[in-house]
């Protein structure tokens, strides 16, 4: 049924990921790194350099990928084809990580004397390098020209944190977060042959707060774990994503641009500007329906008098963008009764393309969601309660298949 063809599998899955490891002192953080590919399902490579096996063993990287760990250009399984080269040839993509002054430099220069060097200069798969090294190293002149060669060939190279470093000294040399790298390696993945590569999304996520004076304000339960989780698959997907949050606890998906706000007024700013060359906009942020008339300057004094609060309504950003038909609008509706007819109204309302109708007393801040998807030619399709992440992946996946139609159309 619909319901199941839209269950998505990880964009990892199957894919043919080279880890490759020199010699840093942040070498150990990328075993974290491999056992997150490996159980997205990824079948991950890891070559470790020379330098590399000084500072760990192929051990770790071993038991957490269930494969052998490469260090030797000599040794490699024959199987007709030519060992050394055969790694590149099927890789869907090559992250470096940690990488580097001397593999970065050894690879600006062409030289292939290892089987890191080699299988770099011999794929076609898209690369991902991440620096770590001390701070003067990294600033070195020679090394920064050696970044910008590789940059200039179509390496991806993310920067390297500031922060403190092993040696008793803070500064820009640190490695990403394994999560960071996790993200920026699934956009590149997703940039070189996903559905939504070359497209560009716009999600809105969370609640808005609406200033009562500088310390109360209105608010809604929204957690914003929906809105991330569409942005990170959007991502996974190809698409280059715009995600616009109000404020949540959450840590937001890497290689994404981030927006934060905090009021519908805000908001609705930051969604024009983005939308000006969007192609989708992914409305799934709970926008405040009120706002205080007055924000009071001064922290209100408490009095036995009660407080009556006058609100006045909020721009209804999805509705401005009615006349955008070039723009994909997809909508949320959380409703507590007459779902379908009250999201079917909205839909209409609001010109959308799609609506994602839910049953607001079981889903608000709850891991899990059971939503209906409702199409403007008033077909319904409900989706099973599952957690959020993986409603997110199946509302993305049914937009994927809109969109392609939708984009025939025009
Ligand atoms: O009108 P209602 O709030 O029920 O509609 C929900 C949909 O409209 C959601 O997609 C929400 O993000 C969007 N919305 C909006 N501007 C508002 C209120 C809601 O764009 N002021």
């Amino acid at each position: 049924m619909y319901n199941r063809r839209l269950q998505m599998i990880d964009v990892l899955s199957g894919k043919r990921v080279i880890l490759g490891v020199c010699g840093s002192i942040a070498a150990y953080k990328v075993a974290e790194l491999a056992r997150n590919l490996t159980l997205a399902g990824a079948l991950v490579d890891v070559i470790l350099t020379e330098a590399a096996e000084r500072f760990v063993g192929t051990a770790t990287f071993q038991a957490v990928t269930g494969r052998p760990v490469l260090t030797d250009m000599w040794s490699l399984p024959e199987d007709g084809v030519v060992g050394h080269v055969s790694l590149g040839v099927d890789a869907d993509i090559v992250v470096i990580a940690p990488a580097t002054a001397n593999t970065i430099a050894r690879l600006a220069a062409g030289i292939s004397d290892d089987l890191l060097t080699t299988t770099v200069l011999v794929t076609q798969a898209p690369i991902l390098c991440a620096p770590a090294m001390n701070p003067n190293m990294y600033e070195a002149a020679v090394t920064q020209e050696n970044i910008a060669t590789l940059q200039r060939r179509g390496f991806t190279i993310l920067e390297p944190d500031v922060g403190r470093m092993a040696e008793p000294m803070v500064g820009k040399g640190r490695l990403p977060e394994v999560a960071t790298i996790e993200g920026e390696l699934r956009a590149l993945l997703g940039q070189h042959n996903g559905p939504l590569r070359g497209r560009k999304l716009v999600v809105t996520a969370g609640g808005t707060h609406e200033p009562i004076d500088p310390v109360r304000f209105v608010g809604n339960r929204s957690s914003g774990l929906m809105g991330y989780a569409l942005a990170a698959t959007a991502r996974d997907l190809g698409a280059t994503v715009t995600l616009i949050t109000g404020p949540t606890a959450l840590t937001p998906p890497s290689a994404v641009a981030l927006v934060r706000v905090e009021t519908a007024l805000e908001m609705r700013d930051a969604v024009h500007a983005a939308c000006q060359d969007a192609d989708i906009l992914v409305m799934n942020a709970a926008v405040a329906d009120y706002r205080p008339a007055d924000v009071v300057e001064q922290k209100m004094k408490k009095s036995d008098a009660g407080l009556l609060l006058q609100l006045v309504p909020n721009p209804d950003i999805l509705g401005e963008l009615a006349q955008r038909r070039d723009l994909f609008k997809v909508g949320f509706a959380a409703e507590t009764q007459d779902l379908v007819e009250n999201a079917t109204a909205k839909l209409t309302r609001k010109g959308l393309t799609m609506i994602v109708a839910n049953d607001a007393t079981t889903s608000i801040g709850q891991a899990e969601i059971q939503v209906t998807l409702l199409d403007a030619d008033g077909t319904g399709t409900p989706l099973s309660r599952q957690p959020k992440q993986q409603a997110a992946a199946a509302i993305i996946a049914a937009i994927v298949e809109r969109y392609l139609a939708f984009n025939q159309d025009r």
